[in-house]
């Protein structure tokens, strides 16, 4: 159905009650989100008085509107379960389409939380659970990124352990992992590959980049900071450039380094990236810049077919510059939701934006609502800056 069909349809869609009466969430940063189907998962993050364990979903299915996205809530469903409260976290389905996982990340209270915040929500059933597949289970870390198969295995790379992830009780210790994770959402085992760096093409990790699983099983890294552990206590974090392109080759195992051509957009940490629908390019879109002031709004695409760049020009009217947001591409358009672009102004502004990538037209509306955080969070997690 064309876009121009969905707004029509707009002043009919507004008297169905339960649009009317859909949740309107106060938002967040740094939360994580998955597609099950046709629906969007939302979960945890920074919220607008501290790290949040709600969790919200969109059906993407039928026709909405930005203005009036009709989430629904389902933090309710927690019952008497303690939901994981943290942000900067990993989220996957299983493979089954009937669950998705959730792990890593911290949190503003400085509480190590159970099983290093791995819990799993069956999305039929509305129950959340503590997975007993605990075996050999990595330790708790966030900014990490996750992409998975079609086979239902989850491959979990980067990522650094802070006071925050439980990792340390010093606010001054930082360390950042650099061996890939997977989790085998069918099996139920968790494995650990630490490559040795025979080749050079090993990345030193990376913390606040994306992950992108292209449809010949290759995990692209883009963009983040890259770190180095200079002591125990001390990492040394620095932006990576765009023409730097790791992939882990999730059936051989090895990495390549590529170096990206064309015209590549400027360096950025927190922003995202999804899949377009060819499997074989990727659509990046906002994040933050090496002045803290800066964040974007702009959109590239790297195709892996070339490991070029381009820029494609952007109609309609853009939203927001942000970070820490979600993207999701559902029927053909990139979701992007939630955001910090005030973060570092310790203001959150939920919005929520339809990219639609066919026609490279944003169409949106904004629904601002400001909350000031309260002093007493003048300590709380901050997203993770370069020392350059
Ligand atoms: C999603 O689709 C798969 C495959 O059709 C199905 O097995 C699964 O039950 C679906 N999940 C939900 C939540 O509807
Ligand atoms: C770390 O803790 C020390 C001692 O409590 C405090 O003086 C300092 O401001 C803290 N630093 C940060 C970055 O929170
Ligand atoms: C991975 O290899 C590095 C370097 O040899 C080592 O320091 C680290 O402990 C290894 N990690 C795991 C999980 O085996
Ligand atoms: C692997 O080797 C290359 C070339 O020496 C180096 O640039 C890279 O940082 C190494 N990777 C790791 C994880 O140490
Ligand atoms: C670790 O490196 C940092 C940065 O160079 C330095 O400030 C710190 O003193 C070092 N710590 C130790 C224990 O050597
Ligand atoms: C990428 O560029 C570096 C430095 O110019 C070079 O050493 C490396 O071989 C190149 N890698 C590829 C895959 O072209």
């Amino acid at each position: 159905m064309a876009r121009t069909t969905f707004l029509a349809l707009l002043p009919l869609i507004s008297l169905i009650p339960y649009l009317v009466t859909a949740a309107n969430p106060l938002g967040s940063s740094f939360q994580a989100a998955v597609l099950i189907n046709n629906t969007i998962y939302v979960h945890g993050g920074e919220g607008v008085s501290g790290t949040i364990s709600n969790l919200y979903s969109l059906d993407t299915s039928q026709p909405w509107s930005t203005a009036t996205p009709p989430w629904t809530d389902l933090t309710p469903n927690a019952g008497t379960f303690t939901v994981p409260q943290t942000s900067f976290h990993a989220m996957w389905p299983a493979a089954d389409g009937k669950s998705f996982y959730i792990w890593g990340g911290g949190n503003d209270y400085y509480i190590t939380q159970t099983q290093s915040d791995f819990a799993q929500y069956n999305v039929i059933a509305g129950t959340w659970s503590l997975p007993s597949a605990i075996s050999g289970m990595p330790v708790q870390k966030r900014d990490l990124s996750v992409v998975w198969s079609s086979s239902g295995v989850a491959y979990l790379w980067g990522g650094l352990g802070d006071m925050y992830t439980g990792y340390t009780t010093s606010n001054s210790t930082k360390y950042i992992f650099p061996e890939m994770t997977t989790f085998d959402t069918t099996k139920l085992i968790w494995n650990v590959f630490n490559v040795t760096n025979t080749t050079g093409q090993v990345p030193p990790p990376r913390v606040a980049h994306t992950a992108t699983m292209l449809s010949n099983g290759q995990m692209v890294i883009i963009g983040g900071l890259i770190g180095t552990q200079l002591n125990e206590t001390s990492i040394y974090l620095q932006y990576a450039p765009m023409t730097n392109i790791p992939v882990f080759d999730t059936y051989t195992t090895t990495w390549t380094l590529h170096n990206a051509t064309g015209n590549p957009p400027v360096m950025r940490r927190y922003g995202s990236a999804v899949l377009s629908s060819d499997g074989l390019s990727i659509i990046i879109c906002c994040g933050g810049t090496q002045s803290s002031k800066i964040q974007l709004n702009d959109v590239a695409v790297l195709d892996s077919r070339t490991w070029a760049w381009t820029q494609p020009a952007i109609s309609g009217t853009l939203p927001t510059p942000r970070l820490g947001h979600s993207a999701v591409l559902a029927n053909g358009q990139i979701i992007v939701l939630f955001d910090a672009t005030r973060f570092l102004a310790r203001r959150r502004v939920p919005r929520l934006r339809g990219l639609r990538c066919s026609r490279w037209f944003i169409s949106s509306r904004q629904y601002p609502i400001n909350h000031p955080l309260p002093r007493s969070l003048a300590n709380r997690r901050q997203p993770i800056s370069p020392n350059v």
